[in-house]
């Protein structure tokens, strides 16, 4: 096997040609034993990042938390959960990718804290506390609904008021319009930076700076509580608290190669040009939802099926909206989305084929790709078949409120089966053995029944596999600027079947042509474009067959 150098750019914008590989630790490898994924784990398997060619790692939350969202509510922003590891071993860790070539990006959260970290436990002990103005307190609440069902202000003794909580109850909002707030962050991220990591993806940041009045919002048809969303999305100052933030921090640190990493849900094409304009020194890049969402109804559980001209729109969208200015994130899994073979392509018939269609179109756009554990070897939606085999708080709050509404039991779980942020928990799938080599105690969350058949060791030394075409992917990256710094046009806004766009670089230009479909498809004056040499795929001809991808160099 060949070894693929990492990218090895340095410099402004070395992360164009990177690929960043995503770690949920809950979920990746148990290096203990108990059930539950660590850092040993993590560092056990680094020989398999390192052969993927992967270029940065980031880990979602391993910091101490009560684990109400899995470590999105952190109560100490400075240490390791021991339920993770160590300190000691963070710190191994960090060496050890430095030593391989990677890098390290940490999952800040600071939209919200734990309702046990000690500032809240402070500013909700009394109205006189000297964090008072530390969260968001109201002696009445407004109408807002929580992202996780039910209401976002829950009351407290202490302070005999309400706090605000976007998110659950043990997930209270920071007032970042108290500058201690923000500084109190900087200092943590100045930190982490110190301790020798390479960049944050930060939760959630595009919710940081709220409108002040928090002004009722309304209630859709069928709903208890107020969408809110017009009031927190990519808020009045929130531009100016992450160029306050890059001053603050990020500029202290010009000499290393950082990675800032925005994660703005339901933002627009306009706001991410704001936030990833080098000009404006805000982010690097940022991971919209819009691409995840085409087969969203009027919310999340309300599933539609898929619609490729809907998807092709959006992502085309983006790709020209940041073609000169900003710079795109490439994902379609990450730990709140359900696996996408078996949500856009087909996990069943086609399942190879239709992974490796979506890899290629994704990797092959302008940005820079995120693999979350597990897309590799092609993982998939589990099978299940009753709410108590779900851990997710999401699911089950949804679950309950929507069983209190009055849905239909069948209803509510065929909306969790397709959409629950649990398919894409459980644990990764190594190898064949009773708990796909996750671990040898009681895994946390079920292993997918499929890990017998999709597993790496299953794939690893198949040249056909998902996993080898990841790998032949990310080396292309790596070697081809067209794939780096090529420009973006889509080659048809209207074949039902075929998502195709060009890459065109003065070195050359790549076709990539992907039938999104389990039938035949012909490519019409699309055929033209068969021309130079197959670099992806083996197929030819004006008609494609069911899901499958070309790319062609010339
Ligand atoms: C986004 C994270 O990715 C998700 O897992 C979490 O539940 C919310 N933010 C709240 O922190």
């Amino acid at each position: 096997m060949t070894v693929i150098e990492p990218s090895g750019r340095t410099g402004p914008g070395w992360w164009r040609s990177a690929v960043v590989y995503q770690v949920y630790p809950r979920s990746f490898a148990d290096g203990n034993g108990d059930g539950v994924g660590d850092l040993r784990g993590i560092r056990e398997r680094l020989d398999h990042l390192e052969w993927l060619g992967v270029d940065v790692l980031w880990i979602s939350p391993v910091y101490p938390s009560p684990m109400a969202d899995n470590g999105y509510d952190v109560s100490d922003y400075l240490d390791v959960d021991p339920a993770y590891g160590t300190l000691a071993e963070l710190d191994a860790l960090i060496a050890e990718l430095h030593e391989r070539g990677m890098k390290l990006v940490m999952d800040l959260v600071a939209n919200h804290t734990s309702d046990e970290h000690p500032w809240f436990v402070d500013s909700s002990s009394s109205p006189e506390s000297a964090k008072r103005d530390w969260y968001w307190w109201r002696d009445e609440p407004n109408n807002w609904g929580s992202f996780f069902s039910g209401p976002a202000w829950t009351y407290s003794e202490g302070r005999a008021a309400y706090y605000l909580h976007l998110f659950t109850r043990k997930q209270p909002d920071l007032n970042w319009e108290n500058p201690e707030v923000r500084h109190a962050v900087y200092d943590i991220m100045r930190w982490w930076l110190d301790r020798g990591i390479d960049g944050f993806r930060m939760d959630v940041v595009n919710l940081i700076s709220k409108d002040p009045d928090l002004p009722e919002a309304p209630v859709m048809p069928g709903q208890r509580y107020g969408n809110m969303r017009a009031s927190v999305l990519d808020g009045p100052r929130v531009h100016e608290f992450l160029a306050e933030m890059h001053r603050e921090v990020f500029d202290r640190y010009e000499d290393r190669d950082l990675l800032l990493v925005g994660e703005t849900g339901e933002t627009t094409v306009e706001e991410g040009r704001k936030y990833t304009d080098p000009a404006r020194r805000e982010l690097d890049m940022v991971l919209h939802y819009e691409h995840v969402e085409i087969d969203h109804g009027t919310f999340k559980w309300d599933v539609r099926p898929f619609d490729l001209g809907r998807l092709r729109e959006r992502l085309a969208a983006w790709q020209t909206g940041l073609a000169d200015v900003g710079w795109n994130s490439l994902y379609w899994d990450n730990h709140d989305q359900p696996r996408v073979v078996s949500r856009y392509g087909d996990d069943d018939r086609w399942r190879t084929e239709s992974a490796k269609l979506l890899a290629t179109v994704l990797h092959l756009q302008r940005g820079t790709p995120f693999v979350y554990q597990g897309d590799e070897i092609g993982m998939t939606n589990y099978p299940f078949a009753s709410i108590d085999e779900f851990d997710d708080v999401e699911a089950v709050n949804y679950y309950h409120e929507a069983i209190a509404l009055g849905v239909e039991p069948e209803d509510v779980m065929r909306s969790l089966r397709a959409m629950s942020r649990d398919n894409g928990r459980t644990p990764m799938q190594w190898d064949d053995s009773p708990n796909a080599g996750f671990t040898t105690g009681t895994p946390w969350l079920a292993v997918n029944p499929n890990h017998t058949e999709i597993n790496v060791a299953a794939q690893r030394d198949d040249p056909d596999s998902v996993l080898s075409h990841y790998r032949r992917l990310i080396q292309l990256r790596h070697e081809d600027p067209a794939v780096v710094d090529g420009d973006f046009t889509l080659l048809t806004d209207s074949h039902p079947q075929v998502f195709a766009f060009r890459r065109r670089h003065e070195s050359g230009q790549l076709a990539v042509l992907a039938n999104f479909s389990g039938a035949e498809a012909d490519l019409g004056e699309l055929a033209e474009e068969c021309r130079g040499d197959l670099v992806i795929g083996s197929g030819h001809g004006p008609v494609m067959a069911p899901w499958e991808s070309r790319v062609y160099r010339r």
